[in-house]
């Protein structure tokens, strides 16, 4: 791994943030005074030449996958619906099948043509595009495969997060109007039906006040939280909250944050300046004495995306804000996240989570945090799975509604075969396979579930040791093999499966089997490497019998 400095890079950059930064330099193969840089009205430019290689990364995108001669916008969105760059978590970094990655040390959003020719010496080239900044730092990595350097990437913040066995467990978030007699008869629920589930979620209603938030108790709803919190622990399930960094004049924290805020309200409330370590410490040490304290071990820390294209009515800060701690609205929407994240984390002081955010960016694997959204395209949550991958950061394709069995199940399917088995019942009245009559079906299918925490969490111990990710295209650990270039719709699972889920609409899909020795994993059966057609009901998965890789270096 290389940095190179280019002009004069800015003060407020994702590695300033990153407490796990550790960058060990060597020298690369890469040819440098190919790289070019100059600096224009809008920031800078960086061009570098390119070959036959494809292009993967640039954080969570949904609806893209390879990115070789597409264009992208990196900016922070919370309705990514074209593959334009827009995204709940861009990162700044891109691997390719030509053995490097770059990771751009920015906060900025970014334009980048991934394929471009020059006037004169008609050169393919990338163009990367910094929006007002005039210089930055670049680190290039190099690598047996892309899994090699994703592993690189990923170390550079620290590596890989850790995770409690229960974080892995069945997550059920109930709905938002429960009050606290129906969270518990929820649980009570689980338990007599002997379906698995291991952690519930409180939804907005538990506030006094939620858009924006009081972080406070509603008494009405919740008259003993306490109570209610050991209940559940006795009942052996952890208790996650929603919330969000909008913060409600009724809040307790409301005045102390008045100098630890942004200059724009968001939703009537203070947006919390969490690069200020006053207003972080103010949050982390309020959530610590208040919810961690007494058992809380989750959050979902929602709406922190800058929801800018559908129009629901409210408005996020401006680009043009200013916050205390020195950043504008364009660097905060691309650290909020992250930021959001590290406050819990310090308020949570150690305790093992696997908590959820809907906003992460760059140097943030570190951080046991799950992105999920509001968006609800079945193809593009298997997309996100595949992609997260390359950027150092996990997904959940969440179960919500379903119009009939058959997508309930499918979905589920998905969800089981995923870092986090997530329900999100926050709008459904019951648990949603309650009108399908299904319920033998998804207990099954979560016990299914339970069965693979071992393998996944000897995965999540292998992505803290080394950087590699739990979940991963199969280019990334078949780079050499051409067939796997484009395929978006099928995932490696821990060490030794491929999962290739199927959609409601989808009576058979295709699968590709790279190089080994495959089995099907329902029936043992040998299924030799190749394209196969898959028809079933349930999930194709397949079990690699030879895992001999090893790409560490
Ligand atoms: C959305 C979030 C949903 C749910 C809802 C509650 O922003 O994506 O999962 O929490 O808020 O208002």
């Amino acid at each position: 791994m290389k940095k190179i400095t280019f002009g004069n890079p800015e003060l407020f950059v994702p590695s300033k943030y990153c407490s796990g930064f550790c960058c060990e330099e060597t020298e690369v193969a890469y040819p440098i005074h190919r790289i070019t840089f100059r600096t224009n009205a809008r920031g800078c430019v960086l061009e570098f030449p390119l070959g036959e290689e494809q292009i993967y990364g640039f954080g969570l995108q949904l609806n893209g996958f390879n990115q070789k001669n597409k264009e992208l916008f990196l900016r922070v969105n919370a309705d990514p619906t074209k593959n334009t760059g827009d995204s709940h978590a861009p990162v700044p970094f891109f691997v390719t099948t030509r053995g490097y990655g770059i990771y751009f040390d920015t906060a900025r959003n970014m334009e980048v043509q991934c394929g471009v020719e020059t006037a004169l010496e008609k050169e393919n080239v990338m163009t990367v595009q910094i929006l007002n900044a005039k210089g930055i730092d670049i680190y290039i990595i190099e690598g047996t495969d892309i899994t090699d350097i994703v592993a690189q990437y990923n170390r550079l913040s620290g590596s890989g997060c850790e995770v409690p066995e229960w974080g892995l467990g069945v997550l059920y978030r109930c709905n938002w109007h429960y009050p606290q007699d129906r969270v518990l008869e929820t649980a009570a629920y689980f338990r007599n039906a002997k379906i698995p589930c291991s952690i519930l979620g409180l939804e907005p209603g538990w506030h006094t006040h939620n858009y924006p938030c009081s972080y406070e108790w509603n008494k009405e709803m919740f008259p003993d939280p306490d109570g209610m919190v050991k209940k559940l622990k006795e009942m052996e399930f952890h208790l996650n909250l929603w919330e969000h960094a909008y913060i409600s004049e009724d809040s307790p924290v409301y005045e102390a944050m008045k100098p630890y805020s942004g200059n724009y309200r968001v939703l009537g409330g203070l947006v919390a300046d969490l690069a200020s370590e006053e207003g972080a410490d103010i949050i982390s040490e309020y959530h610590k004495k208040t919810f961690t304290d007494i058992g809380i071990d989750g959050f979902k820390l929602d709406e922190c995306d800058n929801t800018n294209i559908v129009d629901y009515g409210w408005r996020m800060f401006p680009n043009c804000s200013q916050f205390p701690s020195g950043l504008d609205g364009e660097q905060y929407h691309n650290l909020f996240g992250v930021l959001y994240m590290k406050t819990i984390l310090k308020a949570l002081d150690g305790k093992p989570t696997l908590s959820q955010v809907r906003s992460a960016g760059a140097l943030c694997a570190s951080y046991a945090f799950v992105l999920y959204s509001d968006l609800y395209e079945h193809k593009d949550f298997i997309r996100g799975i595949v992609n997260s991958g390359f950027s150092g950061i996990l997904w959940s394709p969440e179960l919500r509604h379903a119009k009939s069995k058959m997508e309930l199940l499918r979905r589920l399917q998905t969800v089981v075969f995923s870092v986090q088995c997530l329900i999100n019942g926050w709008y459904c009245d019951e648990v949603p396979w309650k009108q399908f009559n299904c319920e033998s079906e998804v207990r099954a299918l979560l016990q299914e579930r339970e069965k693979q925490i071992p393998r996944l969490m000897k995965a999540f111990e292998r992505y803290k040791e080394t950087g590699i990710p739990p979940v991963r295209a199969l280019v990334m650990d078949y780079t050499d093999d051409p067939e796997t270039y484009e395929i978006d719709n099928e995932y490696l699972f821990g060490a030794d499966l491929l999962v290739a889920p199927m959609t409601e609409e989808e009576e058979m899909r295709k699968v590709y089997l790279p190089a080994g020795e495959w089995v099907d994993y329902w029936t043992g059966e040998i299924v030799p490497p190749g394209w196969h057609e898959a028809q079933t009901d349930n999930i194709p998965v397949y079990q690699c019998k030879n895992t001999a890789k090893s790409p560490i270096t």
